[in-house]
């Protein structure tokens, strides 16, 4: 595992645009793997400068998103599939016939799990997936004690999780209480691994990650298993390492 520490979230952001730029420049049609939550949010910002700006395009790359809520309104600010479009597909100029997120409105989240397994197979795999870090140590919802081996499939959400997510809806209770999510095994599956990680909060779940042993507690720590894994952290994240 590669452990890049800068000085802060600016940093980091341009630093995680710059390894999704190689990406992207050496395979105008690469399948990328994007992440929500807030850490990924200045490398999106990052990205989009530079498709404004002309020096990258992203029409002809593929994405598939990490996870999503169960049973929330697709047309909800804050499903996953409303967030991606928001944050990824527009302001990166993304196709939107070729950016895919879990159907957490599926009746069958069983199926709709192993349909998106399936797909991600067909797109020939995912080059590089994009990742933030729980305070529980979660990759996508993965939370601790999923295990190593786990491909998309329904979980349920830890309390820190949804506390964690409340700030995102009206209130606590509106948070959804499962999820679907891409498994551990399914991430370990991409080419390359990018984490990004900001704030003294996350300082003890990247310690946990990378120093801390291969652990079912700490999701995240699955990244020593690979062999192409690059974590971008700012000080106070590297603060407990
Ligand atoms: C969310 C997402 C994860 C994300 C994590 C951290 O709930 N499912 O993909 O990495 O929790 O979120 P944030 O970046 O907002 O701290």
């Amino acid at each position: 595992m590669d452990v890049v520490i800068v000085a802060d979230a600016a940093e980091v952001a341009e630093r995680a645009a710059d390894q999704i730029a190689a990406v992207i420049l050496r395979r105008p049609d690469a399948v990328l793997g994007v992440a929500t939550g807030s850490s990924p949010i200045g490398t999106y910002n990052a990205l989009a400068e530079r498709v404004r700006s002309g020096v990258l395009d992203f029409s002809r790359a593929g994405a598939f998103a990490l996870d999503e809520y169960a049973g929330i309104d697709l047309r909800h600010p804050e499903s996953y599939h409303e967030v991606i479009r928001r944050t990824v597909t527009e302001p990166l100029g993304l196709d939107p016939a070729r950016v895919h997120v879990p159907d957490g409105s599926a009746a069958d989240l069983t199926a709709a799990g192993e349909e998106y397994e399936r797909l991600i197979l067909a797109a020939g795999g995912v080059e590089l997936q994009l990742l933030g870090i729980g305070a529980n140590g979660h990759i996508g919802f993965n939370e601790p004690t999923s295990s190593f081996g786990s491909r998309t499939r329904q979980k349920t959400l830890a309390p820190q999780t949804r506390a964690d997510n409340a700030r995102f809806f009206d209130s606590a209770d509106e948070v959804p209480v499962h999820c679907i999510t891409q498994g551990l095994g399914t991430i370990l599956d991409a080419r390359e691994l990018l984490l990004v990680a900001q704030g003294e909060s996350k300082a003890e779940a990247v310690a946990a990650m990378i120093e801390g042993p291969l652990a079912s507690v700490c999701p995240a720590s699955a990244l020593q298993l690979h062999r192409n894994a690059t974590v971008v952290i700012d000080r106070a994240a590297a603060s407990k390492l």
